[in-house]
């Protein structure tokens, strides 16, 4: 770990991790099994090249069985046995499951829904994060594993709490929101204007009368409840940095992280939690059985190379299961794999699963493991142990460039959880949009496309990017529309796509047309907005239609490029497009669908110069990644298609040992990761079609 990057999405700059090899193995939970079992693990871990481990996620009841009485013996007995097979661990501090005893204790210290109910021990996650009972507990802990485990060479990191996100409403949180505010706000007259107070009798008269937008008659004050969302992520974050200073006083210099969490759990800020983070680490689970969870892991992959600005761990995958709504699918041996390599492809410096062995009972006990029920010598097994020797002979992609990116991306795609609170604020004119779906949409559409994206936070250097993509920003301040208006003047491409920049950052509505933060830089407004009914759909000009979104627009110095055929806007503007400095400004101002999004992103894409990584590998179903490594680049090429395809390259595929010269067929299903010297090249052509 020497190099240092510069972060090509954020404003930052950070060490890359950068372990010795791919880090492989996963959740380990041994307190549910006997000692017999350990040794078995062990042995298991072995023969399928496991060399990392995260222990002691849910220990608290075992670290610490009563206030203050702390046994790490048995914590001692396995992390010598992983020492004696030379296999690393992530430690986790216990804080998001706090013991019953804990909770009987200090019941003050319990978090507490909307509705005033204060939550019971039980579960896991039950924890009041304002509650000076809880973080006291929180940095004791902390500390104990720091002092005992902080400098073992096997440690590859601290992995504190698991996964932050629990909202508490209560009295705890009530005063420490105060606090916020008084931090935000300074004076009273200051928050009643940002808020609206004026609207439905809200004024306030004294810091005591706010509360954490609990229950009430009907809807909240929308500027609450943003602010609301954006405290508990700073007070979540609060409590991460001071067990992560605990940590530091005990002389631990392992790297820290947190591990974050895709899809739907939206309740942090993440570039400020990655500032916070020695490394980034993301646990993403599939949120579909069918095709589309491809895209979906890209999309988890970019945004946590991009909140990293580098390398990035992943945590958390399940190895044979896919949980949509009330049932489990069955996730294809190859598929593990191909998402595995996914993973990587993106930056990531690991492929690691929740978790190691099936659960021998509790809630989680049908998750899919690394280990199934039916043990080592299983059918189940083998494609673990094919992942693990796979992944040693990849090894060699860990290594970090020091002279750019790891995935050379020149589109980016604007994100800041802002748009996505801003969007859960009810009574927009389509409360049916929402930002995680119109982000996601942009992005399948890149990834469709087989075109590199990264996120870009708002404010920080977007030069790299010949396209800047804006979905969805609904709410952001005047500095972030003069930072879009910046880019273009640069002689960047900005595409900004419905709703963005209607509201402030306090949802204030500016007077005059939509959208008002923007209206300015787009060169055209609108003085309506008309959702359409679910189903209804619109043609647009050039073989586009549109959904959901259309507004009525005026161009006022701007160029009109597509129209409405059809509908109640018929004839009017949908797509405008104002030259600004050495660049330009698109403004579609119509919810386009996803097949007229993908046409219409990725001809902007080779308008602005930024094509596929392998030309026509997305058509055959190869989705072709190209992660830069220090010496050389590694295309990724994972074949999400039906057909056989043919590979040729200058270098040679590290999955198969194969010289991808002559060419190398790659099956349906497979996977080839061909090294390449900085800058070449891959050829994929449909395999039937190859003359031999
Ligand atoms: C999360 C948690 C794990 C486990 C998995 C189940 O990622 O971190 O403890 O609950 O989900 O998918």
């Amino acid at each position: 770990m020497t190099a240092r990057i510069d972060d090509p999405g954020g404003s930052m700059s950070r060490t890359p991790f950068a372990p010795d090899a791919l880090l492989f193995g996963g959740d380990y939970n041994p307190e549910q099994w006997p000692r017999e079992t350990w040794r078995e693990d062990i042995a298991l871990m072995r023969r399928a090249k496991v060399n990392t481990v995260t222990l002691g996620v849910f220990s608290w009841a075992l670290l610490e069985p009563r206030e203050g009485e702390f046994d790490t013996a048995w914590l001692d007995e396995i992390v010598a046995l992983l020492d004696e097979a030379g296999i690393g661990f992530f430690l986790a501090t216990p804080t998001a499951s706090p013991p019953p005893w804990f909770a009987l204790a200090h019941p003050d210290a319990m978090p507490v829904d909307p509705s005033g109910t204060r939550l019971s021990h039980g579960s896991r996650d039950t924890y009041a994060i304002s509650a000076p009972a809880y973080r006291a507990a929180s940095r004791r802990i902390a500390r104990v594993l720091g002092e005992r485990y902080g400098a073992h060479p096997r440690l590859r990191g601290w992995h504190i709490h698991n996964e932050y996100g629990t909202l508490d409403f209560g009295p705890h949180a009530a005063r420490a929101f105060r606090a916020w505010l008084r931090t935000r706000y300074a004076n009273l007259d200051a928050l009643n204007d940002a808020w609206c107070t004026a609207f439905w009798s809200q004024r306030y008269g004294a810091w005591d009368e706010i509360l954490p937008p609990r229950a009430t008659q009907y809807l909240h004050n929308p500027a609450q409840a943003l602010d609301f969302r954006r405290f508990s992520s700073d007070e979540m974050l609060a409590a991460f940095e001071e067990q992560k200073q605990e940590i530091a006083r005990t002389g631990s210099t392992a790297p820290v992280t947190t591990n974050l969490m895709l899809p739907a759990w939206n309740h942090l800020e993440q570039w400020s939690w990655a500032e916070a983070q020695d490394v980034v680490s993301l646990d993403h689970y599939l949120d579909t059985e069918g095709p589309d969870g491809e895209a979906h892991t890209a999309y988890g992959c970019d945004l946590a190379r991009s909140w990293s600005g580098g390398p990035w761990v992943l945590m958390e995958q399940n190895a044979r299961g896919i949980r949509v709504g009330d049932r489990t699918f069955a996730k294809a041996p190859d598929r593990m794999i191909r998402n595995s390599l996914g993973y990587i492809a993106r930056g990531s410096q690991s492929s690691l699963f929740f978790q190691w062995r099936a659960g021998a009972g509790g809630s989680e006990q049908w998750h899919g493991a690394l280990v199934p029920r039916a043990g080592g010598d299983s059918a189940g097994f083998a494609p673990v142990v094919q992942l693990g020797e796979m992944l040693e002979r990849l090894s060699e992609v860990v290594s970090v460039p020091d002279d750019g990116p790891i995935v050379d991306a020149r589109v980016g795609i604007v994100w800041h959880a802002d748009g996505w609170w801003a969007l859960e604020t009810p009574h927009l004119p389509n409360d049916a949009i929402t930002y995680s779906e119109e982000v996601r949409a942009t992005h399948r559409s890149m990834w469709r496309a087989g075109i590199a994206t990264d996120f870009v936070r708002p404010g920080s250097d977007a030069s790299r990017y010949r396209l800047l993509l804006v979905p969805a920003l609904y709410a952001m301040s005047t500095e972030t529309a003069e930072w879009l208006g910046a880019y273009a003047r640069g002689g960047g491409r900005l595409v900004v796509t419905c709703p963005s920049g209607l509201a402030d950052e306090h949802l204030r509505i500016p007077d005059g047309p939509h959208p008002g933060l923007l209206r300015d830089l787009i060169g055209a407004g609108s003085d309506e907005i008309l959702s359409l009914a679910r189903g209804e759909k619109v043609t647009i000009d050039g073989g586009l239609a549109g959904e959901g979104w259309i507004e009525r627009v005026e161009a006022t110095d701007a160029r009109v490029v597509a129209r409405y055929v059809d509908g109640r806007l018929a004839g009017g503007a949908a797509i405008t497009e104002a030259a600004r400095g050495s660049g330009s400004v698109v403004a579609v101002t119509a919810r386009l669908t996803q097949d007229a999004r993908d046409a219409f992103l990725a001809g902007e894409a080779r308008r602005a110069g930024a094509g596929p990584t392998v030309v026509g590998a997305s058509a055959l179903g190869v989705e072709a990644v190209r992660r830069r490594g220090a010496r050389s680049d590694y295309l990724f090429l994972l074949h999400h298609g039906a057909a056989p395809v043919r590979v040729a390259g200058d270098g040679p595929d590290l999955v198969s040992g194969r010289d991808a010269a002559g060419g190398i067929d790659l099956a349906a299903g497979a996977v080839a990761v061909v090294r390449v010297p900085r800058g070449g090249d891959v050829a994929v052509a449909a395999a039937d079609e190859v003359a031999t």
